[in-house]
């Protein structure tokens, strides 16, 4: 059992919060999480579904407030009344194309969340964060694979990335000033998948955008054709390539770097948490065939505003450093992802609206 031993979670009731909660459990952490449900599933009684799964998969108990970042009060209230050793920090929202409509609406929410939970943490003495960022930081790619050092915050195609390049700045200026700050940013790839059980996966409030609940979303039948941005890029098919990487590889590379703050004192380091493989989006439509027997229809259109042609990952430093390495192949996450959709064809929720956008 480490010694951080109870870890607040923000936004834990959402795709990647939920999964890593499941492994902090696991590796015998305990948690105290919040989120709002602005973009994640509640149940009757205010609890977020996905966390009463996670406690079933677990068998252990998930400590959960309703509450929203911006309410520095209510985050206040919660600190006093749990001794917190360590901050997961997930809660954001995360819409690309929506950030553009309504900046300050990401840059309120983003930025004004991380800095009321700075404050809280500094008032409680608690200064061991693991902060979620994004490969988007990197805007396009000068060189790949891309490392820890490549230039970050230039050309950054859109507002939601803008907030965790702003939010990367200022987790290092305060470590500069305060040398008790020991902060962890992991800048993800493109998480995929679900975790084996099928009872937890990706549901969010806001419609679809990403790619694998899109191609899921025509498998089940709830979309009837899947919409390839950009069949012109210089890659050997002419599709987008990215780093996917499953999300419970994400999860326990939170456990590593936990562990890693624990160990010895950080002060404020980076690291990529992807696979290293570059993959197309082609191949990721033609595997998820393979391996879940289905058909995927599509129709390639002009490229989508603002996205890059390539990007993968050199993980080779959270290797080294944080003693973690991503597991699972991109075959287990379409089936892992499929499990999740068959077994729960409307996500989180009973009730069918299908919408035309293939969600509910
Ligand atoms: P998600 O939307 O499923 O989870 C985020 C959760 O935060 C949601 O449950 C939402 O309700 C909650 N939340 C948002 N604003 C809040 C607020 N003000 N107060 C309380 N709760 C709030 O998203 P996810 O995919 O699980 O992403 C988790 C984190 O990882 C985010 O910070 C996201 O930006 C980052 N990230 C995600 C990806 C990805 O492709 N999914 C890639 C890189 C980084
Ligand atoms: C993947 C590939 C698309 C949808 C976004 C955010 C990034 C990060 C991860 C949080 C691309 C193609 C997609 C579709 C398609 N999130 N695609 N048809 O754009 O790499 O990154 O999520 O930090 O910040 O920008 O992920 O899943 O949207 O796209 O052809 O209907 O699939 O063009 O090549 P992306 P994605």
């Amino acid at each position: 059992m480490s010694h951080l031993s109870t870890v607040f979670v923000t936004g834990g009731a959402g795709y990647i919060g939920s999964h890593c909660i499941v492994e902090l459990l696991s590796a015998g952490y305990e948690v105290v999480v919040v989120d709002n449900f602005v973009n994640s599933v509640n149940g009757p009684d205010g609890e977020s579904v996905a966390l009463k799964r996670v406690e079933a998969i677990t068998g252990k108990t998930v400590t959960f407030y309703e509450c929203d970042l911006l309410d520095k009060t209510a985050l206040e209230n919660i600190f006093a009344k749990h001794k917190i050793d360590c901050v997961i920090h997930f809660a954001a929202i995360k819409s690309v194309g929506e950030s553009m409509e309504y900046p300050l609406l990401y840059y309120k929410n983003n930025l004004i969340g991380m800095l009321n939970l700075l404050e809280i943490m500094e008032q409680f003495g608690c200064f061991q964060l693991v902060f979620s960022s994004s490969c988007t930081v990197y805007g396009e790619p000068n060189f790949l694979p891309i490392t820890e050092t490549h230039s970050v915050g230039h050309n950054i195609t859109n507002v939601y990335g803008k907030t965790k390049y702003f939010i990367e700045e200022m987790l290092e200026d305060i470590t500069h000033a305060n040398k008790k700050w020991n902060i962890i940013a992991l800048r993800y790839f493109n998480p995929l998948g679900a975790h084996p059980s099928g009872l937890i996966g990706e549901d969010p409030i806001k419609p679809f955008a990403n790619i694998m609940p899109l191609i899921s979303q025509v498998a089940i039948g709830h979309l009837p054709i899947l919409t390839i941005f950009g069949g012109d890029y210089s890659t050997p098919d002419g599709t987008g390539i990215r780093d996917y990487i499953h999300v419970m590889d994400l999860a326990s590379g939170h456990v590593a770097a936990l562990n890693m703050l624990q160990k010895s004192h950080q002060n404020y380091k980076v690291y990529n948490l992807g696979t290293g493989q570059g993959v197309s989006v082609l191949q990721l439509v033609k595997t998820f065939e393979r391996v879940t027997g289905t058909a995927i229809p599509y129709k390639i259109v002009e490229r989508r505003e603002g996205d890059i042609s390539v990007m993968y990952a050199n993980a080779e430093l959270a290797e080294r450093e944080l003693e973690w390495k991503s597991k699972h192949s991109l075959e287990e996450m379409c089936v892992d992802f499929w499990r999740w959709q068959t077994m729960n064809p409307d996500g989180y929720r009973t009730k069918s609206t299908k919408m035309t956008n293939g969600h509910r």
